[in-house]
């Protein structure tokens, strides 16, 4: 096992985001995404609809099953306060047939889970024999008085896609097993944590396409022993340690998995990067996490956004893209619009799908909005699948072009409608649209 001193340490082997890079984030006319206004109607108005994943299969791709594909989504009723949501939040799974109307099941987990007071965001595998794997962070402890917060991740194993007269239906009793917690070396546990909530969750299922290592990365944090050196010669804001982990299944088992050393770390630099996940284009890594504008070290200005790192393999030496490493942003007159994105192939494009959070604040601040009245808060909380940004991507660089409907999530070969035009916004975040570039 690794030793973490000063000399010989994940915190010195890890690639890093580093300060510098961080300090170069920007809104530019090539992230800022454009203003989201409410849907004209909701699929699912009695709940609360925030992270999203897809059921894939092992090799990424969304799994299509009778003409049908899946979401799951993290859930709580509508009437809690959106700011509460976090407490009580449930999978539950929604299917749609065009990939723009979605019908929601119910909870996945028909009989609750064994673990955890409240599930967190996960992925789904759709395995070659039709079973479903749902993978979770159990969040907290069952039948706790108290909420806490501890974090493992989970797996749902044994669900059975089954078609029905209106659609389809995951049914089948799944066996729940906690798969992973943190070491307490490479991964930060609860008790070592200080400062800001620890994280150990969002595990993200990926195959990888050169090698054929089955992997779950997932959101962590990266232990930095007290006075240690963290690698950048700047021993300060060590608590912002936020990493980017990974386990291996050496059998390609859904089910079994060994820790590894984290394939990217943020020490000094942020201390949440959220839901991170890979896509492989021209031989290339992408790995995009999601992270927010408080959780950055103090003299670092990061915003809401998705993030993203380029490298050669997945566990090559990542670079920030576009330098800094920001990719999507909201408008700097719309901050917290969208959160949660997860950035997926189609075609020469990557779709980017998220949710709509909180919006019309005219420079309120999400602490300013948890002291209004309810409905204050109710009616500036979207709640609900965000419009599908459409990305351009070429090498290290990323440009925004544009938009689909709310909770568009078009199949890999689903044509979509010509760029007539693309979006682009000034430094403040004002946007229009113009003439796509060549
Ligand atoms: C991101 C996130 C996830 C977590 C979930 C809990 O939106 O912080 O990391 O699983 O929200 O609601």
């Amino acid at each position: 096992m690794a030793e973490y001193g000063p000399e010989s340490n994940v915190v010195e082997r890890t690639p890093r985001w580093t300060r510098a890079q961080a300090s170069e984030i920007e809104r530019g006319p090539d992230d800022v995404a454009p203003v989201v206004y409410p849907p004209a109607e909701q699929d699912a108005p009695e709940i609360h609809v925030w992270d999203t994943w897809f059921l894939r299969n092992r090799d990424g791709s969304i799994a299509e099953i009778d003409g049908h594909r899946v979401i799951f989504s993290l859930t709580a009723p509508a009437e809690l306060l959106p700011g509460k949501r976090h407490d009580v939040a449930t999978v539950r799974y929604f299917y749609s047939a065009d990939g723009e109307t979605w019908h929601c099941g119910g909870p996945v987990f028909e009989d609750g889970t064994a673990f955890g007071s409240r599930q967190w965001a996960g992925s789904a595998l759709y395995d070659r024999d039709g079973t479903v794997y749902v993978y979770y962070t159990a969040a907290g402890e069952r039948g706790e008085d108290e909420l806490s917060y501890a974090q493992r991740i989970a797996v749902g194993a044994g669900g059975r896609v089954e078609t029905t007269a209106d659609g389809i239906a995951i049914e089948g009793s799944f066996d729940h097993e906690v798969l992973l917690e943190p070491d307490g070396t490479r991964y930060e546990r609860e008790a070592q944590s200080s400062g800001m909530i620890y994280t150990f969750r969002d595990p993200w299922f990926f195959e990888d396409p050169e090698t054929g290592e089955t992997c779950l990365l997932f959101e962590a944090n990266t232990p930095v022993p007290e006075g240690s050196d963290a690698g950048d010669g700047d021993a300060h804001h060590q608590e912002f340690n936020g990493s980017v982990g990974v386990a291996v299944s050496e059998n390609g088992d859904p089910t079994e998995w060994a820790l590894d050393d984290p394939l990217l770390d943020g020490v000094c630099t942020n201390q949440e990067l959220e839901r991170p996940h890979v896509v492989v284009r021209d031989g290339r890594y992408y790995l995009f996490v999601s992270s927010h504008e408080h959780t950055f070290a103090p003299g670092i200005e990061g915003y809401d956004a998705l993030y993203g790192f380029v490298a050669d393999s997945l566990r090559g030496s990542y670079e920030p893209l576009n330098g800094s490493g920001l990719v999507v942003t909201n408008p700097a007159g719309a901050p917290f619009q969208t959160y949660s994105w997860v950035a997926y192939p189609h075609r020469e494009e990557l779709l980017v799908s998220s949710f709509f959070n909180y919006y019309d604040l005219r420079g309120l601040s999400l602490d300013d909005v948890a002291a209004l009245p309810p409905a204050e808060q109710q009616r500036r909380f979207g709640g609900t699948l965000a419009p599908t940004l459409r990305l351009a991507l070429e090498g290290t660089e990323t440009r925004v072009l544009g938009a689909l409907e709310h909770g568009h999530l078009p199949l890999p070969d689903e044509e979509l409608p010509p760029l007539l035009s693309e979006y682009r916004s000034d430094e403040a975040g004002r946007g229009e649209y113009r003439a796509p570039e060549e």
